[in-house]
């Protein structure tokens, strides 16, 4: 993945080397064979935080969108949000607010400045982040969106520190683990490995990002 001057590359300029590097990452999902039958859930993980997850997420999202799916990203990092912030959208409580039983989950989805995008913030967690996360409206809400999407995307905090990726990685299609060229550590790689293995979740891959 190479370096990205703005965060949302791939819409705003689709004809660039960063915007053909996600076109690659959606190529090779492409050929996972993971697509068809249904929305399939892919979450986004990494061992430390600021290896661009959110960024890479985002960028992907964009891209499949251009390919013709319809997508749903989900914000699930209720500690360090960001996608609400990516994807500019406000007036939503968030999935905070809908496994906390305050909102419908047909009320938490904002369509951002793409159609065929949805984007569910994170909202604000009044309980600890992987106990919401592990309440059964968790599976219900991917149930439902899988009705009505092709692919839903989830972004989630560091997990080595924290179990929240632990916690959901058993409800998705697969893993895909986001590390940043020089920066992310071997053991904390091989850490995230064998913990996101622990879960008997499919790891589909790395995505190494900023590699300049
Ligand atoms: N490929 C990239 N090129 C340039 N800046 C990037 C790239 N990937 C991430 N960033 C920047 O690095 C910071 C951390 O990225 P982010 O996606 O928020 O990481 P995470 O979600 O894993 O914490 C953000 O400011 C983001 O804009
Ligand atoms: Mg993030």
């Amino acid at each position: 993945m190479l370096r990205l001057n703005r965060s949302l590359i791939a819409d705003k300029n689709p004809a660039s080397h960063v915007s053909e590097s996600f076109r690659s990452l959606r190529t090779y999902i492409r050929q996972l064979g993971l697509l068809g039958e249904g929305g399939k859930v892919l979450l986004f993980t990494s061992a430390e935080g600021g290896e661009g997850k959110t960024t890479v997420l985002a960028n992907l999202a964009v891209s499949f969108v251009q390919d013709g799916k319809k997508v749903a990203v989900v914000d699930c990092n209720l500690r360090h949000p960001g996608l609400h912030t990516i994807f500019e959208v406000e007036g939503s409580q968030g999935l905070a607010a809908y496994l906390g039983g305050q909102e419908d989950a047909k009320d938490i989805a904002v369509f951002g400045n793409l159609a065929n995008l949805a984007v569910i913030p994170a909202g604000i967690a009044a309980v600890s982040p992987p106990d919401l996360l592990g309440s059964d409206k968790m599976p219900q809400l991917l149930e439902e969106l899988k009705g009505s999407f092709d692919l839903i995307l989830l972004d989630t905090p560091p997990a080595v520190e924290y179990s929240d990726a632990r916690v959901l990685a058993p409800l998705t299609d697969g893993v895909i683990i986001v590390a940043r060229y020089g920066k992310s550590k071997r053991e904390a790689l091989r850490k995230l490995k064998s913990l996101m293995e622990q879960t008997g979740s499919r790891i589909l891959g790395i995505a190494m990002n900023q590699t300049d």
